[in-house]
């Protein structure tokens, strides 16, 4: 294990800026997307003066043809290119599915050995709607994809991973972070809000209904002296629900504030968090103590100004007015000395509908404070594609904003982002942010 790392990158003065590569990067059969001509555009942003580009390692691509049939020649190939423009790289273990959120345009289900286990394995909703995106927690520890559980699923990949960038010494310095996926669109989060059912600000739905985490909550409402609290609540709304419109969501008197409330929400995001614990340790071990990981959570600002912040609580952050929904995750990335890697940095308040208590601002500030007093490391990226000065300002502003930030992740590389005056902006961007 060849791994050593620089952890002085993450303190030196410069906020770093990374691009994120388009998600088709790979092909589905593995190799380097050459449609892409990255050649041309790596030696762009390294002149540019960016610093490395991020880069989904596709569960569905890498691990497709069967169980431990790693194949990442793709992705090596794509080191080694990102290496001789002298580009870092920031590599994403994506266990979820692409296709179906914001921004997705390419569609990579999960390894198709693993869909055809079949039965209870995704999460479910009220509806009974299983959404394909990403293996339910309440599946971490069942054997049941060929022998393995997902956890060992996820730590034979990792390690596969990291074993194959080690084997090629001179990938091991262009390897500076890998961000390890945790839910739907790599963020640490059930799939409350997908987009073939939910539009914005929908309040979303719980995602707790496969057997197994049916079973897993009347065991824990046993447990606290409730068996009469049978199911998840029946009064939250559906997707496109506005708080107000639901009992357990209305702000006055709303079933989440009571004892029931406060018993389900609480065990809906420790599940969560336990979930993410279980990953990260196998990560950290299976990198190495010092080896920067980094995880995302979701950027959930509809709702974040009322009092119930109910999109927060379907997704899974037992975040309202009176607690935090974020503090118990940034303690449990501390135990294993993971970054937190957060969005909606270009976003302001007053650019959002005003009908929808949206609080972007206040929500990165929170986290930001939350990730200082925890004490553990900030990246930053953008939740939506945006060329103007506005955002980049936005940006500039958070990312001295109560702490400095690590680095930052632009969203996303395109064409219309290398031309014309689009890169001049991005290019005085990248030198504000190294002069920070
Ligand atoms: C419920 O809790 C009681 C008391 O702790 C226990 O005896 C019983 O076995 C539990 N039932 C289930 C189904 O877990
Ligand atoms: C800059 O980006 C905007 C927004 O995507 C796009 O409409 C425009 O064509 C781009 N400009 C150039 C020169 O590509």
């Amino acid at each position: 294990m060849v791994l050593v790392f620089l952890a002085l990158v993450l303190i030196s003065g410069a906020v770093h800026v990374n691009v994120m590569l388009p998600l088709n990067t790979v092909n589905l059969d593995g190799s380097l997307n050459k449609n892409l001509n990255l050649g041309d555009k790596f030696q762009q942003l390294h002149e540019g003066g960016v610093h490395g580009v991020m880069v989904d390692v596709w569960w569905g691509i890498a691990e497709r043809e069967g169980p431990k049939q790693y194949d990442f020649h793709g992705y090596l190939d794509l080191m080694s290119l990102a290496s001789q423009y002298g580009l870092k790289v920031q590599a994403v273990m994506s266990f979820h599915r692409c296709g179906g959120n914001v921004g997705d345009d390419c569609n990579i289900p999960l390894p198709g050995w693993v869909v055809r286990t079949g039965g209870e394995i995704w999460y479910k909703d009220r509806e009974g709607h299983q959404d394909q995106e990403y293996l339910s927690l309440g599946v971490d520890n069942e054997a049941l994809f060929v022998g393995r559980t997902p956890i060992q699923m996820y730590r034979d990949f990792m390690q596969a991973f990291r074993d194959t960038v080690s084997a090629r010494g001179y990938l091991v310095s262009t390897l500076e972070e890998v961000q390890v996926g945790l839910g739907p669109c790599g963020e640490l989060r059930y799939p409350s809000y997908q987009l073939d059912r939910w539009s914005f600000p929908g309040v979303g739905e719980f995602q707790c209904y496969d057997a197994r985490m049916l079973r897993m909550m009347a065991a824990a409402a046993n447990a606290s002296g409730h068996p009469d609290w049978t199911g998840p609540p029946g009064d939250a709304g559906t997707y496109n629900s506005r708080p107000d419109d639901t009992n357990f969501f209305r702000n006055n008197g709303g079933g989440w504030n009571t004892e029931y409330g406060r018993f389900f929400l609480g065990w809906y995001s420790q599940a969560l968090v336990d979930h993410g614990r279980n990953v990260l340790k196998q990560a950290r071990t299976v990198f190495g103590g010092a080896f920067p990981i980094a995880a995302k959570v979701a950027g959930i600002h509809w709702w974040f100004l009322s009092t119930s912040h109910a999109a927060e609580l379907t997704a899974g952050y037992y975040e309202t007015r009176m607690r935090s929904g974020y503090k118990p995750i940034l303690q449990m990335f501390k135990e294993y000395g993971v970054i937190l890697d957060f969005t909606c940095f270009e976003m302001a308040d007053q650019e959002q509908p005003s009908s929808a208590d949206c609080g972007p601002f206040e929500l990165v500030g929170q986290t930001l404070d939350e990730a200082r007093a925890v004490g553990i490391g900030y990246a930053s990226e953008n939740a939506l594609p945006r060329y103007d000065d506005t955002a980049y300002s936005t940006i500039l502003y958070n990312a001295r904003r109560i702490l400095k930030i690590s680095g930052f992740t632009y969203l996303r590389l395109t064409a219309d982002l290398l031309s014309g005056a689009n890169w001049s902006r991005f290019r005085g961007f990248v030198s504000k942010m190294a002069a920070l």
